[in-house]
Parts: C-alpha cells; sequence; structure tokens
C-alpha cells in the first residue's frame, strides 16, 4: 500500500510560533505537526517529518526521501523563491510532491509571488494556513490511490 506522506518544511519553521502570526496564525511547528498527524491519520496516510534550515541538508534529505516515502509535502519556505538547488533535488526525489504555503504568497511581496518549483510538483496550496496541509494530504491521496 503506497500511503506514506514525508514533510518537510524548510528554513526558519522551527521557530514558527515566533514569526508573523498575521501571515503564519500564532502556531509552533509541534502543534502544526499534530494537526497534520490528524489529517494524515483520517485520511489513512501515514506521515513523518523533517525540517533543516541548512539548504545543504534538505537537498540531502530529498536525495533520500524516495526510499522514506511514496509522496512528499514540501513548504520550503523563503527557499522557495530562489533555490535552484532544491528545484533540481525535487527533480531527482521522483516522488509526486505537493508545494504548500501557510500564508497566501500571491497576495504579498513580488519576490514572493514566484516558485522556482513551478512545472515540477503536483499541485500548490497557499493561504490556507494549516488545513493546507489537509488539502495537500488529498491531493496527494488521490494520486496514490489512482
Ligand atoms: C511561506 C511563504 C514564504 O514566502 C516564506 O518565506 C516562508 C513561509 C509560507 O508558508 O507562507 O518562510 O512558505
Amino acid at each position: 500500500m503506497r500511503n506514506r506522506v514525508e514533510v518537510l518544511h524548510g528554513v526558519n519553521f522551527d521557530v514558527l510560533e515566533r514569526r508573523d502570526p498575521e501571515q503564519y496564525g500564532a502556531v509552533s511547528l509541534t502543534e502544526l505537526e499534530v494537526r497534520i498527524k490528524r489529517y494524515a491519520t483520517e485520511l489513512g496516510l501515514t506521515v513523518t517529518f523533517f525540517q533543516s534550515n541548512f539548504e545543504g541538508e534538505f537537498v540531502e534529505y530529498l536525495h533520500r526521501v524516495s526510499e522514506l516515502a511514496d509522496a512528499a509535502i514540501v513548504n520550503a519556505g523563503a527557499w522557495t523563491h530562489y533555490s535552484y538547488a532544491i528545484r533540481d533535488a525535487l527533480e531527482i526525489a521522483r516522488v509526486p510532491v505537493v508545494e504548500v504555503h501557510l500564508s497566501d504568497v500571491s497576495a504579498r511581496e513580488e519576490w514572493r509571488r514566484r516558485s522556482v518549483f513551478d512545472g515540477l510538483v503536483l499541485g500548490v496550496v497557499s493561504g490556507r494556513g494549516p488545513d493546507g496541509y489537509r488539502d495537500a494530504l488529498e491531493i496527494l491521496k488521490v494520486e496514490l490511490d489512482g
């Protein structure tokens, strides 16, 4: 059964509770992960988590992700907007990926409107807060069941 989803959080997610609550809500990463885990259980999926502030470490984890999971959710934070290294690693990963952003990146600064992951990911969910992870899991569930 293909039901394992790896959830990767990028740079600055370890201090989520200290970030702008207007954009990201007042949740900590641990609280966010508890919610994601609950959503996953409801959908019959299993989730594991990874977070790093180090781009190379994030890339190396993506190199291994197909051994660990059948699909992935990636919120790479600011790396989304400029890291071609992570884009290339996503291409190597060869698992279906949904990109998530807690905030609505299309309604913020110009530089946040561009994702270097365009064309590689199965879907993008932005501006839905923690519920966006449920949307992403639903997209992956359809993909994995199909
Ligand atoms: C973010 C949006 C990015 O622009 C920002 O750099 C983040 C978080 C989000 O979840 O809304 O770190 O990915």
